[in-house]
């Protein structure tokens, strides 16, 4: 069942999803992670509390859902970057208790096994996602598998479109596959927090909290999770 809060704007979706994972950051929980522009502000209001307050991250662990293939992780776009300037180079987490899947190897499908398995040992307390337009979560795209593991995938035309903003604007830099978590292992989290702002998500957050739960949709396989709290802002929520 989901617990959807409505809120204004992008601002005040920060602020709540803030209070809502406050409660989880303490020794010994396990965070899920996510990337894109949705938890920017969630992770600013994380490091201001982290200085003004003193909240420590030291007994805390990460895992991130995904990660492009091929793309170096000095790469500034790469989701090892990402996390670093906007979470983990503020606040006092240790570099080996955060997880993002590698999107470089040999053998990506043994990694991503591999991924799981530690997921496995320290299951994920609360998972952070955001939505894509057309209803992925993390990098599953339309079409994939509910039970899907950790897996290599490629990126609809869609989401490559979607993400050229970070990549100059210009289609052919944008990297063409991912390494995600899957739909299998996200719904293991015990808790998910989902905040979807701006008008460009509606469709995608009418589709999974109304409509069926189909694999075209791949967000609404949440319907199914027990403790889900979806974040909209009122652009987001328009088609509800
Ligand atoms: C990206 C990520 C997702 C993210 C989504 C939305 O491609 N893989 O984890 O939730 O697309 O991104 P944004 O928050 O920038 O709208």
């Amino acid at each position: 069942m989901f617990n959807v809060i409505k809120v204004k704007d992008y601002e005040e979706a920060s602020d709540k999803a803030f209070e809502v994972m406050k409660d989880f950051i303490k020794p010994g929980k396990v965070l899920g992670l996510a990337t894109g522009s949705t938890p920017i502000g969630l992770y600013q209001r994380m490091v201001k509390d982290h200085e003004e307050n003193g909240t420590s991250y030291k007994e805390i662990k990460t895992f991130n859902l995904d990660e492009y293939v091929g793309l170096p992780i000095s790469h500034p776009e790469s989701y090892y970057a990402f996390m670093h300037r906007n979470l983990f180079d503020h606040i006092d987490i240790p570099e080996e208790n955060t997880h993002v899947p590698s999107g470089l190897g040999e053998d990506l499908e043994a990694q991503a096994a591999a991924y799981d398995a530690m997921i496995a040992k320290d299951p994920v307390d609360i998972q952070l996602l955001g939505i894509g337009s057309d209803g992925h979560i993390a990098f599953n795209e339309p079409g994939t598998a509910f039970d899907s593991p950790t897996h290599v995938t490629d990126l609809a035309e869609s989401t490559i479109k979607d993400n050229c903003r970070f990549f100059d604007n210009d289609i052919s830099k944008v990297p063409t596959q991912a390494v995600t978590q899957g739909i299998g292992t996200i719904m293991k989290a015990k808790n998910i927090l989902l905040i979807a702002t701006g008008a460009n998500k509606a469709q995608a957050v009418k589709d999974m909290i109304n409509g069926p739960v189909d694999e075209a949709c791949p967000a609404s396989i949440l319907q199914k999770h027990d403790n889900v709290t979806i974040i909209v802002d009122e652009a987001a929520a328009s088609l509800l």
